[in-house]
This record gives C-alpha cells, sequence and structure tokens, in this order.
C-alpha cells in the first residue's frame, strides 16, 4: 500500500529545523515523525509540556532525530518569541513553521458564551498569525531566505461549515493570511502556502466533535466519495513535501487532501449516487422519450 509508505528519499530534509505548533498529539504528532526520519531537527510546541516531552522521547527513540519540547501557548505573543529563542539557542537556526495547533469543538452557535468564540479564533488565528509574524519578523531581519510557513487549514475554511462556526471563521482568516503574505513575504524567499485536510481521524478531533453516540450516528467516512478516512502517512507525505526545498515553486497554494469529501455536497446531482443499474435503465428510456414527444 504505496500511501501508507514515507514518500520522500531519505535525508531529504537533513539540516533543516522545523517549528510544529500542536506537535506532541495527533496530526502534528504524526507529521513531526516523519520530518525526523527524512532528518529534520523538530522543535514541539504546546501548553501541556508533560505531553511533549513524552512525545519528544518516544520519537526520538523511534527516529534517531532530535526534538525539542518547548511549553507556549501560541495566544500569547511573549511565549511564542520565547519558543523562537530557544530553538535557536538549542539549534541556531529555523526553517520553517507548521501552524498546526488549534481549538474546536462542535456546538450550536448560539449556544456558545463570547468567550468560547474567543478561545477557537485566538487559538487558531491568533495562534497562527503570533507565530507567522514572529517567524517572518526574525527571518527578514536576519537576511534569512529559502524559508517557508505551511498552515493546516479545513476544507470548510472557503465552504463554511455549520456547527462549527468559530473554527470555519478562524481557519478562513489563516487561509487569507497564507495567501496574502505569499505574495507580500516572497521578496524576502519566505514561501507560505497550506493544507484543507478531510478526516483523519485523532483523539482530539474525534472526541470534540463526533463524541460518544454522534461517532456512529454521523459517520464522516460516509460523505467521502473515496469511503475511507485519510492516513496519517498520506498527510505527513504531502507536508513534507510542501515544508521541503522540492517544492520551491508551490507558493500561496492549499491543497485539499480529503478523498473528494468537499466537493461530493457541492455538485448539483451527487445525489445520484445510490441509483441502481437498472433505475438508469429505466432512467435513459424516459429521458430518451421525452426527447422525441
Ligand atoms: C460550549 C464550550 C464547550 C462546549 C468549552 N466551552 N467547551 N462551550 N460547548 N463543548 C466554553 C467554556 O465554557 C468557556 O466559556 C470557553 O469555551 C473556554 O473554555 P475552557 O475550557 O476554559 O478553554 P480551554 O481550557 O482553553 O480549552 C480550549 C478548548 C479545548 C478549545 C475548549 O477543547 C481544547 O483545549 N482544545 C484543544 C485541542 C482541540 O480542540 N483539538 C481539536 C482540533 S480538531 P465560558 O463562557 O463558559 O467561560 C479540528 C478539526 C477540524 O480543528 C476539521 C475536522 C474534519
Ligand atoms: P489535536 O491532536 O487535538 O491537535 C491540536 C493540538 O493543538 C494539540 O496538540 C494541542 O496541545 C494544541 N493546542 C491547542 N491549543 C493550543 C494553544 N493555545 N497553544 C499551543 N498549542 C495548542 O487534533 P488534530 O486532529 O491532530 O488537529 C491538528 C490540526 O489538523 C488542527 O489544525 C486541525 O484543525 C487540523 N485538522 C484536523 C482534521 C482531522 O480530521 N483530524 C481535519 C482537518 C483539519 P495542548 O492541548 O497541549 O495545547
Amino acid at each position: 500500500m504505496k500511501h501508507l509508505e514515507g514518500m520522500l528519499k531519505a535525508d531529504a530534509l537533513k539540516g533543516k529545523t522545523y517549528i510544529v505548533t500542536g506537535g506532541g498529539t495527533g496530526l502534528g504528532k504524526s507529521m513531526t515523525r516523519y520530518f525526523l526520519e527524512l532528518g529534520a531537527n523538530v522543535v514541539i510546541s504546546s501548553r501541556k509540556l508533560d505531553v511533549l516531552q513524552k512525545t519528544a522521547e518516544e520519537l526520538e527513540a523511534e527516529t534517531g532525530g532530535k526534538v525539542l519540547a518547548v511549553q507556549c501557548d501560541v495566544r500569547n505573543y511573549a511565549e511564542v518569541e520565547k519558543m523562537l529563542a530557544d530553538t535557536l539557542a538549542r539549534f541556531g537556526q529555523v526553517d520553517g513553521l507548521l501552524n498546526n495547533a488549534a481549538g474546536n469543538f462542535i456546538s450550536p452557535t448560539e449556544r456558545l458564551s463570547n468567550k468560547a468564540f474567543d478561545v477557537i479564533v485566538d487559538i487558531v488565528l491568533k495562534g497562527s498569525y503570533n507565530c507567522t509574524l514572529a517567524l517572518g519578523k526574525h527571518w527578514i531581519a536576519a537576511k534569512q531566505t529559502n524559508k517557508t510557513v505551511l498552515s493546516i487549514v479545513t476544507t470548510y475554511a472557503w465552504t463554511g461549515s455549520a456547527y462549527v462556526v468559530p473554527s470555519a471563521c478562524a481557519k478562513a482568516g489563516v487561509l487569507a493570511m497564507t495567501r496574502s503574505l505569499a505574495v507580500e513575504w516572497a521578496k524576502y524567499g519566505i514561501r507560505m502556502n497550506a493544507i484543507a485536510p478531510g478526516p483523519f481521524p485523532t483523539k482530539g478531533a474525534w472526541d470534540r466533535l463526533v463524541p460518544g453516540e454522534f461517532r456512529e450516528r454521523f459517520d464522516l467516512v460516509k460523505q467521502v466519495p473515496l469511503r475511507r478516512a485519510g492516513e496519517h502517512q498520506e498527510l505527513a507525505n504531502l507536508a513534507a513535501y510542501l515544508m521541503s526545498d522540492y517544492s520551491a515553486y508551490m507558493n500561496g497554494e492549499v491543497v485539499t487532501i480529503d478523498g473528494g469529501e468537499w466537493l461530493q455536497g457541492a455538485g448539483e446531482f451527487n445525489l445520484f449516487e445510490d441509483v441502481t443499474s437498472e433505475q438508469w435503465d429505466m432512467v435513459e428510456k424516459m429521458v430518451r422519450s421525452a426527447k422525441s414527444e
């Protein structure tokens, strides 16, 4: 199964140092593992230092790579600057930022307090622009080029989605930042790209978006034309490519990796999926006879 295998050449990321926010769990952890396998040093950050340290130990033992665990709430700019300083102190340089940290939960919007709306937007949008700003200022002041920022958004950044409105607003903002800075900062040698994943099961997301009996009742895979969830390695392959020098001419792009999910809801006649072959025979007859009338 090729999609379960690493895609890039060995050592494709050798000599690179990347910061992965939210790198202690879920997709951030899977992407970090693959970056390490390809030779990068990785700084993982989030609010829970114990979780980060456990992940760092596990991934170093598994891959032989170097991981620095840094506690950092991305909503707080001073903490982001400290994360950058810690990175430079340990590795001497930083080549890329992966904006992956997020907060989200399913809820009718009218049930949210203003604080609940704030918490999601602050983690996702403010967190992403805090990290991007701090890294961008550093690279520009130091006149360093060949740097990259990759942000994990979602397909509802452009379609919107009911019941996750703060997340949709915030991810849309991250996408707007990506496309804006792709132009503004290209002259400094900084590339900006995004990935929009469909359903890739993680504990963090599934516990908050499809809890309890919702998991069976609203099986997200059913709305994916390829009829399966994404595998973490598939996302890691794409992320490693977009962080690497192999994607040097990719700038301002958002790459969807969702098995066709968002288009399933978009096409006018996509709901005809259940029509059987016999029914299509009947339909054809009816349509042809309508033409001859
Ligand atoms: C209504 C809620 C709520 C809920 C929290 N709040 N949960 N309101 N329904 N289920 C309210 C609280 O009452 C409070 O408002 C405010 O939100 C802040 O809550 P806290 O618990 O104080 O916040 P905090 O401890 O900072 O936790 C943040 C969090 C939490 C976002 C609420 O879930 C978290 O830490 N998440 C991080 C990881 C995560 O979310 N991963 C999933 C990403 S998945 P009041 O007014 O009462 O004080 C993702 C996938 C998208 O993005 C696409 C999938 C296909
Ligand atoms: P996850 O495991 O819950 O990851 C979220 C991470 O963000 C956690 O490690 C969390 O760590 C960190 N985080 C939250 N608030 C933070 C803060 N204030 N400061 C720093 N870090 C913070 O969920 P996931 O599914 O892997 O999600 C990863 C990314 O993929 C997110 O951007 C999500 O929107 C996106 N995504 C996921 C899916 C999916 O199907 N899973 C689909 C589309 C997009 P702490 O709690 O320790 O802070």
